[in-house]
């Protein structure tokens, strides 16, 4: 099975069309309810790449819009917060918890100016226990259909989310096309010869490979020398497999073997050649220090070598020396179900 061409990683047309057909009408994880303390509590985020701005209402009812200015575009909120309204740090519009322009210095003086149509852009917004996401296309299909079974999925392997508190957050950018980091998260063929403390931790060869709406993910089973010999952390007190998915486009929800814990992210397309993201991670409180480091160091590792993976298929992918690659259709299945919704997306009317 040919790979998508080449020429996708790096061409500024295709990314064009990726942000408007795939990341602009996809769900994203945006934050966590940790981040929210009260009616006007609020912080900035991105949705897609989109600057997004996610608070809680006089209410304290979720809402979420794009974090840019209608006046003249500046990003309204660069840092948590909690207030009453939402002022412009550029010329001061004010606009209410609810969205709507409240006031704009001078625009009695306008003719024609119609305070109703210069409300901040909604976007959706919605929850999976301590988790937020958002879309910033109100027509798109809601939260549960983007989310499928993955809820279910995750509870039936071992992970009761809502146990879970937040942790900490790690941003990241990569020199590579937005594809090139999700296609190598979504094989483990390169890990026997790139990651040797995690093959000691999974199996990856008898790892399970699901595709279910939008969601793909690897089930590898905990490697069983990974309870006796001297593994890079403790797994003892695992469920017997770890669990990897990606939900289309581009969220990470990841948990390693051992006790309860997730990280969870984005990542989007900042050029066609860069990839931004970030991830949280979570563990149930009252979690083992210890046991978090050792776990942490180990993925962080993981994480450190795949950033040299990717940023290597980069430079030869998309330097223009071949047209295609050659997928492994079992070992890569993932990689080709994922290739096809990005082919899909991007062929449609
Ligand atoms: S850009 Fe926001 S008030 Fe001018
Ligand atoms: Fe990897």
């Amino acid at each position: 099975m040919e790979t998508l061409p080449y020429s996708w990683y790096a061409d500024p047309e295709v990314a064009t069309a990726e942000r408007e057909r795939i990341f602009r009408c996809s769900w994203q994880y945006v934050g966590h309810l940790g981040e929210l303390d009260g009616p006007g509590s609020m912080f900035p985020t991105r949705v897609g790449g989109l600057p997004l701005l996610v608070l809680l209402d006089r209410d304290e009812e979720l809402r979420a819009f794009l974090n840019v200015c209608r006046h003249r575009g500046t990003m309204l909120v660069n840092e948590p917060q909690r207030r009453g309204t939402i002022q412009c740090p550029y010329h001061a519009w004010t606009y209410g918890l609810d969205g709507s322009l409240r006031a704009a210095p001078r625009s009695k003086e306008e003719p024609d100016f119609d305070m109703g149509c210069l409300g901040l852009v909604p976007a959706q917004v919605g929850t999976w226990g301590p988790f937020v996401f958002a879309n910033s296309e109100m027509d798109a299909p809601g939260l549960d259909v983007a989310l499928g079974d993955l809820p279910e999925v995750v509870a039936e392997n071992g992970l009761d989310v809502h146990s879970l508190r937040f942790h900490g957050r790690r941003a990241y950018e990569l020199k590579a096309n937005w594809k090139i980091a999700v296609e190598n998260y979504l094989e483990c063929y390169h890990c026997q010869v790139n990651h040797p403390a995690f093959v000691k931790v999974i199996d990856e060869q008898r790892q399970k490979l699901e595709v279910v709406g939008l969601r793909l993910s690897q089930f590898p089973p905990v490697h069983p020398d990974a309870y006796t010999d001297a593994a890079p952390y403790d797994v003892s007190d695992s469920v017997p497999t770890a669990q990897y998915h990606i939900l289309f486009p581009a969220m990470k929800f990841n948990m390693n073997p051992g006790r309860p814990n997730l990280s969870i992210g984005p990542l989007w397309p900042v050029a066609p050649e860069r990839t931004a993201g970030w991830y949280d991670r979570f563990f149930p409180e009252g979690t083992d220090e210890a046991w978090i480091e050792q776990m942490v160091v180990f993925d962080n590792q993981v994480g450190a070598e795949d950033t040299g993976l990717v940023e290597a298929v980069q430079r030869g992918a998309a330097s223009g020396a071949l047209e295609h690659g050659r997928l492994l259709t079992r070992t890569e299945a993932l990689i080709g179900a994922f290739q096809d919704m990005v082919r899909v997306r991007l062929s449609s009317p």
